[in-house]
């Protein structure tokens, strides 16, 4: 594993899981991680939590660390490029997570720097982000596995082209949002049927963990799952004549078209 120095500038929620994720997955020391942020008291919790370094100064991560990833919020973003653009080099490898914030923001406001724009989402929390990535025109050959290697650390990483950004900031960005407001109903159904609220939240979430797994693990395409689970005349296909009748399939789809055309509206 390469040992690079890796540093962020912004040490809140987002920086905080990514952090303790890739020290957890790359056996770094956690001497080998810079962290600047405004604020003393989040400074003091990254110091005490995860032992990384801390400094008020987001020159000195820049001058310390090789790759640097920006966790500020987007609105931040432009008076924070003013003031470190002086000190990013051509040996930086610069990763944005901001939402919104196009690769051609970056590379117009830092004359120097290999941007990299990503689109994580709140599930670095747990290691199980999913890490959409474009690299910037600068970025050199051996980035993509150098991207590739950081994002797998703390989920999966997936290289998607620029123009599809609003529609992955939609689905795995804002998705953990809109399958939450799911598995709520889901809750609440069950909680219809008579059973506990703590049961019904137990039954939902391993359901939707232990599907989710049937799934990404590549046991089963979604119509062979619903197949597999479906015997003739049985519950599963009660349901499904029920729920194949909805209109949630096109709810669905309008949801995401929502969140997607929000997106593009944001960008910049
Ligand atoms: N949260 C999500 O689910 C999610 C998902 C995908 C992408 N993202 C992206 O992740 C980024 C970070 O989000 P977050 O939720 O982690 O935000 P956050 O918790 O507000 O963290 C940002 C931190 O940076 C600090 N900061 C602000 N200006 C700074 C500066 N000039 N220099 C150094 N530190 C500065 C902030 O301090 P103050 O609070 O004092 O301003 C705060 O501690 C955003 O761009 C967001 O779009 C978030």
């Amino acid at each position: 594993m390469a040992n690079e120095k890796i540093g962020f500038i912004g040490g809140g929620k987002m920086a905080e899981a990514i952090l303790a994720a890739l020290a957890f997955a790359t056996g770094r020391s956690p001497g080998d991680v810079i962290v600047s942020d405004v604020s003393a008291e989040r400074r003091d919790v990254l110091a005490r939590t995860h032992g990384v370094i801390v400094t008020p100064d987001n020159r000195q991560v820049l001058a310390e660390a090789d790759i640097v990833f920006l966790c500020v919020k987007p609105q931040q973003l432009e008076d924070l490029l003013v003031d470190v653009a002086p000190h990013v080099r051509g040996t930086h490898l610069v990763i944005s997570i901001a939402a919104g914030k196009r690769l051609a923001f970056f590379e117009s406001r830092l004359p120097a720097g290999r941007v990299v724009r990503v689109m994580p989402n709140l599930a670095a929390l747990v290691g199980a982000s999913m890490n959409a990535y474009c690299l910037g025109g600068r970025c050199r050959p051996g980035d993509r596995a150098t991207v590739d290697r950081l994002l797998s650390s703390f989920g999966q990483a997936l290289a998607v082209e620029e123009a599809l950004f609003d529609a992955v900031t939609a689905l795995s960005g804002s998705g953990p949002a809109f399958v939450a407001h799911w598995v709520e109903s889901a809750v609440q159904g069950g909680v219809g049927l008579g059973l506990s609220e703590s049961d019904a939240r137990v039954l939902t979430y391993q359901t939707l963990l232990g599907t989710a797994r049937l799934l990404a693990e590549g046991r089963f395409e979604p119509q062979a799952l619903i197949q597999a689970v479906s015997s003739a005349k049985g519950t599963t296909v009660a349901g499904m004549e029920v729920l194949t009748r909805t209109t949630m399939a096109d709810d669905l789809r309008r949801t995401l078209a929502a969140a997607a055309a929000r997106s593009r509206e944001l960008s910049a």
